[in-house]
């Protein structure tokens, strides 16, 4: 069976519980498609074998084809208006009564934390992640959570963010004397669920309570070419994508996943991408600073510093939130200064949010259609007219994908919070062999080098192979310089507390792994 689901209006994802349409005769799925304008999908349907047939038919029978021909519309008319009109004008920076910042505003982050930590230990706090993405830059078959970057202890993506949400849920209860727990909804596309679900299982959730992990499945889309025609890369086969992760919200509501939330009564929501290998998930500081400041919606950001940076930046567009991306700006805006020196448009987005049920409910339930899609332009392999599989070299058509941070502009009270790149971003974009930026090398190298600085801030020391003390080395630096071989589980600790008793005034040789069977240093033992 074919594992296409789609997001058009008939359409659910691919679970076991969708009905789609029943497998239509040629002939009345070629009346849809032609009237819809696009009957080629059916030119090599005596050409394929019975069971591809089948599948094409079916696949067909479940899309909403003047749905997506709509989409395909809007997002286009939207592409276009992008291209001629820069928004420069229109723009405002995120003004600081809305902003909280970990460098700026040091004296109240632990208050923030406790009020973060509180909500967890009442069970009020639940994480969101976004693993639906096809990661074609890393370019390997599985998910990308199941991603291994070389750390000392081989932890994948998925064991390093279930790990995190664990000790939270320990130090919560600790603090607060209560058993909570942090359920984890997990977004996967029709291509990841299978091998998403089947590795959790095989780790026994990491530890965490199967019950409290939750899977589901975002919507699919087709390819479409230039002219609106949808793109066939095989024979018999429709070339998909999933939704864009904004396809979060359809998915929500289709999945009964907002129903799922209120029935467990939680009240604030989490949502981060699966590539960051530094994120700090369910953040009960940056959770404590939303909480307090009565927002339905937070961005964590990180400070874009370098004009051309192709980041999107959150600001206030006609006086709503959004992400302005770098291409929908002049040089002369991005370039522009706050008398502080810093970029004016400075709050670079990492699609770290924070949401409450009541706005998640509202924007699935009310404001989802309202969004459009965003046009991607990208190499999509396609039969010919001849049946052939051609693998163009250029852009030959578009994905069309909804965008997380699209909902901004339906909160009432928009918060930011700014935090260190170092310390809280280092996605995983690139195969190592591809780019310098965004790949395993970097992921590691960062996380780390954090680690390293836990050490040192708990007063730990290393010294090289010669018995020589390593100077401290400024955090920054450390990005590209060779960092110290250093990782400390999660489990030992979340954000670089507890270290102390551990490290203060010893001295260690890296490779240095703390777990929570003890101190290890690896060379040293010869391992
Ligand atoms: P990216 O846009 O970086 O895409 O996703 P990607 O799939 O990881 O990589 P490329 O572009 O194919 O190389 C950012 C985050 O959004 C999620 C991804 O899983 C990642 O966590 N995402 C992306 C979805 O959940 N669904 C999507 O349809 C697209």
């Amino acid at each position: 069976m074919s594992k296409v689901g789609v997001a058009g209006g008939s359409g659910f994802p691919d679970t076991e519980e969708t009905t789609f349409f029943p497998a239509m005769d040629v002939k009345k799925v070629n009346e849809r498609l032609t009237a819809a304008g696009q009957s080629h999908l059916l030119q090599f349907i005596e050409d394929v074998g019975e069971q591809e047939r089948a599948e094409l038919l079916r696949d067909l029978g479940g899309m909403d084809l003047q749905e997506i021909n709509g989409f395909f519309h809007n997002a286009m008319k939207v592409s276009d208006h992008i291209k001629q009109e820069k928004v420069d004008e229109r723009m405002e920076a995120v003004p600081r009564e809305v902003l909280g910042s970990v460098t700026r505003d040091r004296d109240r982050l632990k208050d923030w934390e406790k009020e973060g930590l509180h909500r967890i230990s009442q069970s009020k706090v639940a994480v969101l992640l976004l693993a639906g993405g096809q990661g074609t830059r890393l370019g390997v078959s599985y998910p990308k959570g199941m991603y291994d970057v070389g750390l000392p202890s081989h932890k994948t993506l998925f064991q390093i963010q279930a790990e995190r949400i664990l000790k939270l849920q320990r130090l919560a209860d600790e603090r607060f004397k209560t058993k909570c727990s942090v359920p984890w909804y997990i977004m996967t596309s029709g291509r990841t669920m299978d091998s998403t679900k089947e590795f959790f299982a095989r780790h026994n959730y990491f530890g965490l309570k199967k019950e409290n992990v939750i899977f589901f499945q975002q919507g699919m889309l087709p390819a479409m070419d230039y002219e609106g025609k949808i793109i066939l890369e095989g024979k018999g086969k429709i070339s998909m994508a999933p939704d864009g992760n904004g396809g979060l919200y359809r998915a929500l509501g289709s999945q009964h996943i907002v129903d799922d939330m209120e029935r467990r009564e939680i009240g604030y929501i989490h949502v981060y991408c699966v590539d960051n290998i530094l994120v700090k998930v369910a953040d009960p500081t940056f959770i404590g600073f939303c909480v307090q400041k009565g927002a339905d919606c937070g961005a964590k950001v990180v400070e874009k510093t370098n004009p051309t940076e192709p980041v999107g930046v959150v600001c206030r567009v006609d006086g709503r939130y959004q992400v302005v991306e770098y291409s929908e700006i002049t040089l002369a805006t991005a370039e522009k200064r706050s008398p502080d020196g810093r970029l004016m448009f400075n709050a670079g987005n990492i699609a770290n949010h924070f949401f409450t049920l009541p706005f998640l409910r509202d924007v699935v339930n009310i404001y989802e259609p309202q969004l459009q899609h965003h046009v991607a332009q990208k190499k999509i392999p396609y039969v010919d007219m001849q049946g052939r599989l051609i693998k163009p070299d250029k852009p030959n058509g578009i994905k069309m994908e909804k965008f997380v941070f699209d909902i901004f502009q339906f909160a009432k009270t928009f918060v930011v919070y700014e935090v260190l790149r170092e310390d809280e971003f280092s996605p995983l974009k690139n195969a190592d062999s591809q780019n310098g930026k965004d790949n395993p090398t970097t992921a590691r190298h960062a996380l780390m080098s954090l680690h390293h600085r836990w050490v040192l801030t708990a007063g730990g020391h290393f010294i090289d192979e010669n018995g020589t003390r390593v100077p401290a080395i400024p955090s920054l630096k450390d990005l590209t310089d060779l960092p110290i071989k250093c990782e400390i589980s999660p489990l030992v600790s979340y954000g670089g507390e507890g270290l102390e008793s551990i490290v203060k005034g010893r001295e260690f040789h890296p490779t240095l792994i703390i777990d929570e069977t003890g101190v290890h240093e690896l060379v040293k033992n010869g391992i």
